[in-house]
């Protein structure tokens, strides 16, 4: 079954034609990233124009690099929420029109299923024989239900049992902030831009770096910092505001406490933060850098025991990461620390498929589409989108 999957909930504008839900035939991706980077976040309003302009192109791409013509597509698909409102109703009001133009099945996609299913993937050409087989639902080498899977994307973190296709139970997600989003917010405040994941990854590795060179360890020098984690023991919930919020104070501590000294007031916790980030800045370390190693570290520390106490609690033999903070490298090494003494698998897409991409719409669609389900035009966009958990 040939999918052309459809991807414009945010800042990217995705089309892709994948084969039986697993083989990339083409994939393109416009990225915003450029526009958005100069206000230090997603600007609605402009992303969905963007979408607009870039939608009809992107999409005659794919077909022209999959060498598919529109006769050889048995069915499109696009994504319907979660994500902006405006920029979901180019990609889903282009899916739908293409759909009854060319008189396909249309499937729209909820866009945190599609990031799952970027697991099902494959970094390997399409198999030349035995089509009928590759249609299968189920192929050896792909992820073995039940598994457990760490939703990380921008808005979302949540770890999902899932036991079979479709069959989605919420086991924790974030009482506050989505870990993605704390990564962006706290990279602004320290200057290193948008999309912060990345940019903090980048800066952390560098802090890591320098004490290598220097024959000493990172981990030191960050713990310095004393950052918190919210551990919500007892539930698989998250809370990342406590640890945004000091990092916040970290940042801004040099003005604030220059502010109260000149007061005269009595020492706050700022002065005590800024007093820790110079010691550390003394030992070698560039300052950011290493508050953006402890930061990462933070955040990955929680996610990545989290997981692996659900994975254990469930008795699953799979945990899979998905979501754009799962191209994060130090997430991976650390689940895999946590899991592979255990026994279990892990598993993760490769970087182009974690973050958005218009794949992994093609790839849920065909597990949908080969149970006979499809979309009406009626189907409108639903920002708010969430798992179809079972009750
Ligand atoms: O899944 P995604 O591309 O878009 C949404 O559906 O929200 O996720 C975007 C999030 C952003 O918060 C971005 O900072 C984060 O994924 N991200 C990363 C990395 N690459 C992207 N976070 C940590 N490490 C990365 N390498
Ligand atoms: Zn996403």
């Amino acid at each position: 079954m040939l999918v052309l999957g459809i991807e414009s909930s945010c800042d990217e504008t995705g089309a892709s034609v994948v084969r039986d839900g697993r083989y990339l035939l083409s994939n393109v991706v416009a990225s915003q990233i450029e526009i958005h980077n100069r206000y230090g976040g997603v600007v609605p309003e402009v992303a969905s124009r963007q979408q607009i302009a870039a939608i009809i192109p992107v999409v005659e791409t794919a077909l022209a690099q999959a060498s598919c013509s529109w006769e050889d597509l048995d069915a499109i698909s696009a994504t319907y929420g979660p994500g902006l409102a405006g920029s979901l109703l180019v990609g889903l009001t282009v899916g739908k029109t293409l759909a009854l133009a060319r008189n396909k099945p249309f499937l729209g996609v909820n866009h945190l299923e599609a990031h799952m299913y970027a697991n099902w993937l494959r970094n390997e050409p399409a198999p030349v024989e035995a089509v009928a087989e590759s249609a299968k639902r189920d192929q050896p080498g792909d992820p073995l239900f039940p598994l457990i899977c760490l939703v990380i994307s921008g808005a979302h973190s949540e770890i999902v049992l899932v036991r079979d296709h479709g069959d989605y139970q919420l086991l924790g997600r974030t009482r506050d902030d989505a870990a993605g989003e704390a990564l962006d917010k706290v990279s602004r405040v320290l200057g290193l831009g948008y999309p912060g994941g990345p940019a903090i990854q980048r800066m952390a590795q560098q802090a890591e770096d320098a004490y290598v060179a220097q024959k000493k360890t990172v981990k030191k020098a960050r713990n310095a910092y004393r950052l918190p984690r919210a551990w919500l023991r007892g539930t698989y919930d998250f809370s990342f505001s406590g640890v945004k919020t000091a990092m916040l104070h970290l940042a801004e501590g040099a003005t604030d406490a220059a502010r109260t000294l000149q007061n005269g007031k009595p020492a706050t916790q700022y002065t005590r933060y800024t007093r820790m980030g110079e010691q550390a800045a003394q030992e070698g370390a560039p300052d950011v850098a290493l508050l953006a190693s402890g930061f990462q570290e933070a955040i990955v520390d929680v996610l990545a025991v989290k997981t692996r106490m659900a994975a254990q609690e469930y008795q699953v033999k799979q945990v899979i990461l998905a979501g754009g903070v799962a191209a994060n490298l130090s997430l991976r090494a650390r689940m895999r620390q946590e899991l592979d003494p255990l026994g279990i698998r892990l598993s993760y897409p490769s970087i182009d498929f974690c973050t958005d991409n218009a794949a992994m719409i093609a790839s849920a669609a065909f597990f949908h589409l080969s149970l006979g389900e499809h979309h009406g035009m009626e189907l409108d966009v639903q920002p708010g989108l969430s798992l179809p958990f079972r009750k």
